[in-house]
C-alpha cells in the first residue's frame, strides 16, 4: 500500500520506517523543515535503537522518504496516518490544535479517496471531530474521506521491535472498508509474513492479536492502558515506602506479586517515578476526559499525585543524608526519562536536578544518549565524558536512570574517586549488600539491606560481575 505518515516524532518515524520495513511505499512528512533536512541527509533527530538501520534500508531499497510537502505526501498515501504530537495544554487536557491542523489539510489537499488514521494519542470522540473538519473542508473536492483509529503501544527504547512484534493491533472502525485496508496494511505481521531485519530473542512467536473496535473504543483503550501502567507503578511506589517505613524488602514483595499471574511481573519497578511523554500526559489527560463525563477519577488522581511527590521525597532522602545541600557536589547518572532513549521529556532526572540546583547544590552529569538534549535544558550543570570522570571528588551519587551498562561499571574506583562513598540509587539498579561490602554508603527505594541477601529478579538479574 501507498501510506503517508505526518509527523516524524518517535511514533511517526517508527511507524513509517516500520511500515517501509514489511513492504509499503511510504511517504514521511513534518511541518519542521530541519527534520525533514536531517532525515533526508541520513541522520536521525532521534535516538532509538534500530531505528537508523531500517531507516537508511528502507530509503535505499526506496521504499521510504521524506518530504516537506505535505500536499504531495497526503496526495501520495492511499492511507494517512496522523502521528502529530498531543502535549498537554496547562489545564492537563490534550493540546488537539495538530490533529484539527492536519484534518484540515488533508481534507483540502487530497484529490482522491484516503483513509485517514489517528495513531496520535488522542482523547475519545476525536475521531467524531476529525471525521467532521474532513467532511466541512473537503467539501469543495468532493473526496471521499474514511476514519479509523489505531492506536500505538510501541515504548521508547524498544520502538522498533515493539512495533514489528507487537502483542495487540487495535483498529477502531466505523465501516467494513477501512478495516479491510487496515487489515491489508497490517498483514505481513499479522501473518509473520516479512523478513524481519531487527529480530531477537525478546520478540513473541506468537502472531498478534487484530482487535477490531468502535473509534471511541480504541481510542479509549489508549489512554485506559497507559493509565493503568501508570497507576501500576504507583502502587509498587507506595507499597516501597510502605517496606521502608516497616522493615519489608520491595523485591522481596513485588517478587511474589508478579509471580501471581493476575498481577504479572512487568511495571511494578519502584523509584524515582514515571516519566516521558506518555504516562504523565496521558493519566493527567484522561482525569480530564472523565472528569467532563462526570465519571469519579479519583484513583487517577491518586497515582498521579503519588508520581508527582516521588522527587519531592528522594530530595528529602538527599537532604536527611547530606545534611546542607548547598555547594555539595552531587554527581547525577542518567538524565533520559528511561534508558535507551535520549529523551528527557518530564524525565524525573531533569525535575530532580532542578529542585538540587534551587537549592544550591553542585550538579555533574553524565548520560550515555541524552546529554544534547539535557544541556539545552540544563545549561549550567556540568556534563562528563563517562561516569568516572563523572564522580570524582563528588560528595554524592545520584543514580536516575537504570540504563543496564552503569550495572557494570568499575564500582571500587568510583568509590575511590569520590570524596565521600555516597550513593543514592532512584532506580534499585545495584545490588545494594554488594555496594555495602564495597564500602558504600548505599540507598535505594524500599529495600532492607541485609548483608549477604540475594534476590533473584527476573527483570533485574544481578549477575556476580556486577553489583
Ligand atoms: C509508554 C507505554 O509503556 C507504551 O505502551 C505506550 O505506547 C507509550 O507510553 C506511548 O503512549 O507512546 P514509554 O513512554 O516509552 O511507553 O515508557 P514506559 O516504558 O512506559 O516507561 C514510562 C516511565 O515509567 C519511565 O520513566 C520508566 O522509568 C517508569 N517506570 C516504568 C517505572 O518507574 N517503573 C516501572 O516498573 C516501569
Amino acid at each position: 500500500m501507498r501510506i503517508c505518515v505526518i509527523g516524524c516524532g518517535y511514533v511517526g518515524l517508527v511507524t513509517g520506517a516500520c511500515f517501509a520495513e514489511i513492504g509499503h511505499e511510504v511517504v514521511c512528512t513534518d511541518n519542521d523543515g530541519q527534520k525533514i533536512t536531517t532525515l533526508n541527509d541520513g541522520g536521525l533527530p532521534i535516538y532509538e535503537p534500530h531505528l537508523d538501520e531500517i531507516v537508511r534500508q528502507n530509503v535505499a531499497e526506496k521504499r521510504l522518504s521524506f518530504s516537506v510537502n505535505l500536499a504531495e505526501a497526503i496526495r501520495f498515501g492511499d492511507a494517512v496516518f496522523i502521528c502529530v504530537g498531543t502535549p498537554p495544554l496547562p489545564n492537563g487536557e490534550a493540546d488537539l490544535s495538530a490533529i484539527d491542523n492536519v484534518a484540515r489539510l488533508i481534507a483540502v489537499e487530497s484529490r482522491s479517496p484516503k483513509l485517514v488514521v489517528e495513531k496520535s494519542t488522542v482523547p475519545t470522540q476525536t475521531g467524531q471531530h476529525v471525521k467532521r473538519a474532513l467532511s466541512i473542508y473537503g467539501r469543495k473536492s468532493g473526496v471521499e474521506f474514511t476514519v479509523a483509529s489505531n492506536p500505538e503501544f510501541l515504548r521508547e527504547g524498544t520502538a522498533v521491535l515493539d512495533f514489528l512484534h507487537p502483542d495487540r493491533i487495535v483498529v477502531g472502525v466505523d465501516d467494513r472498508g477501512s478495516e479491510e485496508q487496515l487489515r491489508e496494511v497490517y498483514r505481513p505481521i499479522t501473518e509473520q509474513r516479512f523478513r524481519c531485519r531487527v529480530h531477537n530473542d525478546s520478540c513473541p512467536a506468537q502472531k498478534p492479536h487484530f482487535l477490531v473496535t468502535s473509534i471511541n473504543s480504541a481510542e479509549l483503550i489508549k489512554h485506559a492502558c497507559n493509565s493503568f501502567l501508570a497507576v501500576k507503578i504507583s502502587y509498587a511506589n507506595m507499597v516501597a515506602d510502605m517496606c521502608e517505613k516497616l522493615g519489608a524488602d520491595i523485591d522481596e514483595v513485588t517478587q511474589a506479586l508478579g509471580l501471581d499471574p493476575r498481577i504479572g511481573r512487568h511495571f511494578l519497578s519502584p523509584g524515582l517515578g514515571f516519566g516521558g511523554f506518555c504516562l504523565p500526559k496521558d493519566i493527567q489527560a484522561f482525569i480530564r476526559l472523565g472528569e467532563r463525563a462526570g465519571v469519579d477519577v479519583s484513583l487517577l488522581k491518586s497515582a498521579e499525585a503519588i508520581n508527582k511527590q516521588r522527587i519531592e521525597s528522594f530530595c528529602n532522602k538527599a537532604r536527611q543524608l547530606l545534611w546542607v545541600l548547598k555547594d555539595k557536589r552531587i554527581a547525577v547518572l542518567g538524565l533520559a526519562f528511561k534508558p535507551n532513549t535520549d529523551d528527557i521529556r518530564f524525565a524525573p532526572a531533569i525535575d530532580l536536578i532542578n529542585r538540587l540546583l534551587v537549592e544550591g547544590a553542585q550538579i555533574q552529569a553524565y548520560d550515555p544518549e541524552a546529554m544534547g538534549k539535557a544541556s539545552a535544558v540544563l545549561p549550567s550543570v556540568r556534563y562528563c565524558h563517562d561516569a568516572y570522570e563523572l564522580t570524582d571528588g563528588t560528595d554524592a551519587l545520584i543514580i536516575a536512570t537504570e540504563w543496564p551498562e552503569f550495572k557494570n561499571l568499575d564500582w571500587s574506583s568510583i568509590r575511590d574517586r569520590m570524596l565521600r562513598p555516597l550513593v543514592l540509587d532512584g532506580r534499585n539498579l545495584l545490588d545494594a549488600a554488594a555496594m555495602k561490602a564495597l564500602g558504600f554508603e548505599y540507598h535505594s527505594v524500599g529495600r532492607e539491606t541485609r548483608e549477604g541477601k540475594t534476590n533473584e529478579q527476573p527483570e533485574r538479574t544481578v549477575h556476580s560481575r556486577e553489583v
